[in-house]
């Protein structure tokens, strides 16, 4: 028999049938709730709330999983590519290899970006961030590809994803070469996608490109650790902005705002800065510790903590190999890595932060990596973008196709109750 809660409200018992997914986790459908009880339920950043049915990732915070489509997350970045993966998130299955060599043939069809865009990018301040950069790029490319895409058709569906696909890495390298003063330019139809995308950061005029092969399996371990990671902010807001049936570059360009924040995408970039502070301030992890933990210094460990994982980031754990790695292969010896290892014991002994299960997440050590690779500090949530891009087009897609309503939470409202105006002079 299906479970059904049971609330009561004054003295009145109303019942709302329980949905369980595959992985037995449990959520009370109380779409009839307002109807019924008028009532509504509150709960400010929906720490409690499931937005959606997904079938895209599966994530347990308290046992610290993460699956792509049912596989594990070591397993995939142990034994896959990033392309791979970005199949597996959206279409669902692992691609064959004809399915594979299409894909990626489709989408280096769709890499071109038209001309006129040069000029918005140049309109730009070399010191702009390259993450509104890259979110306005992405928003741009609506006005030269703007037939809306008819959900219906898995043909036009799949076009605007491979076209995505093809662009987004484009867009993100032209970022990156304006900061650089560095001619624009495209990638190199022989190369892979993420080797590729690679070239067309760092490719220099005049010379030939070469790179380690160290180099692009450790940018496409990362890539695969960030592809998604269900509801978090930027992909419910992608998820959110779609469901006003906004299209897929509009969607994705709300998605890379969401990310842009310190609590969010923008924590890798914030650790580093962090890391770099501490080093200057002569090392002291332990005064660092105790800014952390005083309530009145809004001081924060960034890289810390997790609104999901509450034991540890299986990514976290990943990364944490992987960097000792590179940095290893590539003779970088970075001293914030230290300093990143010594935070990290010290505070997984400590009281503060046991008590609120705060551990290390993803971001804490995947900037120690991009800086060993040569990526600047600016470009990592650009990196992390690129990572999420198939993601977001996952969830959006199965957001379109299941049919979902459009967003629209509601709320308790607390302000004045009804006031008579008043003419200016009067007030
Ligand atoms: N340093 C010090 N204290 C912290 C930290 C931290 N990094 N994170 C949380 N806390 C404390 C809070 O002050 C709070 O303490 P209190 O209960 O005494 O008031 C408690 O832990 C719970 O914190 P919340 O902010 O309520 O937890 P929430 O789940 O809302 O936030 C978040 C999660 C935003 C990730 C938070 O831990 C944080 O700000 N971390 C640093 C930023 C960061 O690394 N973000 C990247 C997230 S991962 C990603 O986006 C890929």
């Amino acid at each position: 028999m299906s479970k059904v809660a049971t609330i009561e409200i004054d003295g009145k018992k109303y019942e709302f049938p329980v949905v369980e997914g595959t992985e037995n986790e449990q959520g009370i459908d109380i779409k009839k709730l307002r109807a019924e009880a008028g009532v509504i339920t509150l709960d400010r950043g929906y720490k409690n709330t499931g937005s959606c049915e997904s079938a895209i990732t599966f994530l347990n915070g308290e046992e610290g999983i993460l699956r792509y489509r049912g596989y594990s997350i070591e397993s995939l970045a142990e034994k896959a590519d990033f392309l791979e993966v970005a199949y597996l998130l959206i279409f669902g299955e692992l691609p064959t290899k004809t399915q594979l060599d299409k894909f990626y043939a489709d989408i280096k069809e769709e890499s071109a970006v038209d001309e006129e865009m040069k000029k918005i990018l140049d309109g730009f301040p070399k010191s702009a961030h390259p993450m509104g950069v890259l979110s306005s790029l992405t928003s741009a490319l609506i006005a030269f590809n703007p037939s809306s895409v008819n959900v219906d058709s898995e043909e036009e569906m799949y076009k605007a994803i491979v076209k995505i696909l093809g662009k987004f890495p484009v867009l993100a390298a032209w970022t990156l070469r304006k900061k650089n003063s560095l001619p624009l330019n495209y990638g190199d139809d022989s190369l892979g996608y993420v080797e590729n995308l690679h070239k067309m950061m760092f490719e220099k005029p005049g010379k030939s490109y070469k790179v380690d092969k160290e180099v692009i399996d450790a940018l496409d371990k990362l890539l695969i650790l960030h592809a998604d990671h269900e509801q978090n902010c930027s992909t419910s807001t992608v998820r959110m902005v779609g469901s006003s049936h906004a299209g897929l570059f509009a969607s994705i360009s709300a998605g890379i705002s969401a990310l842009w924040g310190p609590l969010h995408g923008g924590a890798n970039q914030a650790v580093i800065e962090m890391l770099e502070r501490i080093k200057e301030d002569g090392g002291d992890t332990k005064k660092f510790m105790a800014k952390a933990k005083d309530k009145e210094d809004p001081f924060r460990l960034m890289g810390f903590g997790h609104r999901v994982y509450k034991n540890f980031d299986p990514r976290a754990k990943i990364i944490k190999k992987s960097a000792d790695e590179v940095l290893g292969q590539l003779g970088v010896d970075d001293p914030v890595l230290d300093i990143a290892k010594g935070l990290e014991k010290e505070a997984l002994e400590d009281q503060y932060f046991v008590d609120r299960k705060l551990y290390p997440n993803v971001d804490f050590y995947s900037g120690i990596i991009y800086r060993a690779l040569g990526i600047p500090v600016e470009m990592f949530t650009v990196m992390f973008a690129l990572g999420r891009l198939p993601g977001w087009i996952a969830q959006w897609r199965e957001m379109r196709l299941m049919k979902e309503p459009i967003g629209r939470p509601r709320q308790i409202y607390t302000g004045a109750n009804l006031r008579e105006f008043k003419e200016v002079e009067k007030r």
